[in-house]
C-alpha cells in the first residue's frame, strides 16, 4: 500500500487519541478541514510538545515543522513516560520544504560562525534561529548558548539574547530579525547583512561587524517578501480608512508603512477581535486570507498584494497525499516519517527549550 496517493480514504476518528493531524494555517481548505488542531509554528510545536495520548502525528505543513515535531514529541522524558515508544510523524509530502529555510545550510552557518570569530568574540554573539530553518541550525543554537525564536516570540527572544550577549547573529530570515529589532530600537546600522555568498565578511567591513548589535542573514520569504509598498499606497488611495496588517516576514518598508505587523496567530486574533465593518488589507499567505474572509463576512477583507503570493511548498499538502498517509498508517505502514538523528536532536531540543520558557 504504499505507492499513489489517492483521495478516496479519509481520517475517520477511528484512530482517536493516538493519531493527532496538525495543520498549519496556510494550508488549504479541504486539508484543514481533516485537521484536528490547527495553529501557527508556535501553537504547532507546543501541541507536538504536549501530546501525551498520541502514537503518530501527521503534519499538514512544511519539513521543519515535522522535524520540530518528531524532536519535541520524542524528548527523552516523553520517551521515558511512554516505556521507550516513539510518535511517529509524518510528513504527506517529502518534497513539501521551505524555501527560506533553504536559504541557510549548515556549512554556511559554520563557516560564517568562524569568519565572525575572527573580528569579534562570538562567546558574547548569541546565535537565533527563526524556527523556519532545519534542525541542524536549531541544534548549531543549542550548541552555542542560543534560542530558537517564532513571529509570535521574536522580540522576547532578542531581548532574551540580547541580556546574555554584546551581539545577536540571526538566520536565516533578515525581515523577521530586521523589523522586530527596529521595534526594539536597534538601528539599521547595527544590522549589517551577511550574504553567504560574497567572497568575505558576508560581504561586509570589519567596522560593520564589529559596531552590529544583530548580525541578519541574508534570506527571506519568498512569499512575504511579494507584498510591496505601493499595494499599501494603492489600497489607502482606494478604499479610506482601510487597516494594513501585514506579517513581520514582509520587507521594512512594508512593514513600517503597516498599522499592525504581528505574527500569523496576532493577524488572527486582530481580526477575530475588530469590531463589524473594519476594512483590512492583509499581507500574508493567500490560504489564510481567503479563510479570514470567508470566516469573517462581518468584516471587509482584502488580500494586499494583486499577484497571487501563496506557499507553494505547503500547498504540495493535498487532500490525495493526506489521504495517503493515512490509508498507509491504517495498513501498518509508516510512510514518509521524518526523524531527526540523535544527536541534532539533543542539541536543537536544547535551543527549543529555550524558546518555550521565553514568551
Ligand atoms: P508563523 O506560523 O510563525 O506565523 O510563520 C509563518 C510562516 O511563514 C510559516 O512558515
Ligand atoms: Fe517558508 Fe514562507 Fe512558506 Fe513559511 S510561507 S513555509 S517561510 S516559504
Amino acid at each position: 500500500m504504499r505507492n499513489c496517493p489517492s483521495a478516496s480514504s479519509r481520517h475517520d476518528g477511528s484512530w482517536g487519541s493516538q493519531l493527532l493531524i496538525l495543520g498549519h494555517h496556510y494550508q488549504q481548505d479541504e486539508v484543514i478541514a481533516h485537521a484536528d488542531l490547527r495553529g501557527d509554528s508556535y501553537q504547532l510545536s507546543q501541541m507536538a510538545a504536549d501530546s501525551t495520548e498520541c502514537r503518530n502525528i501527521i503534519f499538514c505543513g512544511v519539513h521543519f515543522m515535522a522535524e520540530t515535531a518528531d524532536i519535541l514529541a520524542n524528548r527523552p522524558e516523553k520517551l521515558q513516560q511512554r516505556q521507550g515508544v516513539r510518535v511517529q510523524v509524518i510528513l504527506p509530502d517529502m518534497s513539501a520544504g521551505c524555501s527560506m529555510a533553504d536559504m541557510a545550510a549548515i556549512r554556511q552557518v559554520e563557516d560564517a560562525w568562524d569568519q565572525l570569530g575572527e573580528i569579534v568574540d562570538t562567546a558574547e554573539m548569541i546565535p537565533v534561529t527563526y524556527i523556519n530553518s532545519a534542525a541542524s541550525l536549531k541544534a548549531f543554537c543549542g550548541r552555542h548558548g542560543g534560542i530558537v525564536c517564532t513571529s509570535s516570540n521574536a522580540a522576547a527572544v532578542l531581548d532574551w539574547a540580547l541580556e546574555r550577549g554584546r551581539r545577536v547573529f540571526f538566520f536565516p530570515d533578515q525581515h523577521l530579525g530586521r523589523n522586530t529589532a527596529l521595534k526594539m530600537g536597534i538601528t539599521n546600522e547595527q544590522m549589517p547583512v551577511w550574504d553567504p555568498y560574497a567572497d568575505e565578511l558576508g560581504g561586509n567591513t570589519e567596522e560593520a561587524i564589529e559596531r552590529s548589535k544583530v548580525v541578519l542573514w541574508k534570506g527571506h520569504c519568498s512569499v512575504h517578501q511579494m507584498f510591496r509598498p505601493e499595494h499599501v499606497h494603492q489600497f489607502r488611495q482606494r478604499i479610506p480608512g482601510i487597516k494594513i496588517l501585514v506579517h513581520p516576514e514582509c520587507p521594512q518598508e512594508v512593514n513600517d508603512l503597516a498599522d499592525i505587523s504581528g505574527s500569523t496567530s496576532k493577524i488572527i486574533r486582530t481580526v477575530e477581535q475588530a469590531p463589524p465593518g473594519t476594512k483590512w488589507a492583509i499581507g500574508t499567505e493567500l490560504h489564510l486570507v481567503n479563510r479570514l474572509k470567508k470566516e469573517h463576512p462581518e468584516q471587509e477583507i482584502h488580500f494586499l498584494s494583486p499577484v497571487v503570493c501563496m506557499c507553494a511548498t505547503m500547498y504540495r499538502i493535498d487532500l490525495p497525499h493526506l489521504a495517503w498517509a493515512i490509508e498507509n498508517l491504517t495498513a501498518g505502514e509508516v510512510v514518509n516519517e521524518i526523524r531527526v538523528d540523535e544527536e541534532t536532536a539533543h542539541y536543537s531540543l536544547v535551543a527549543l527549550e529555550r524558546m518555550l520558557e521565553v514568551r
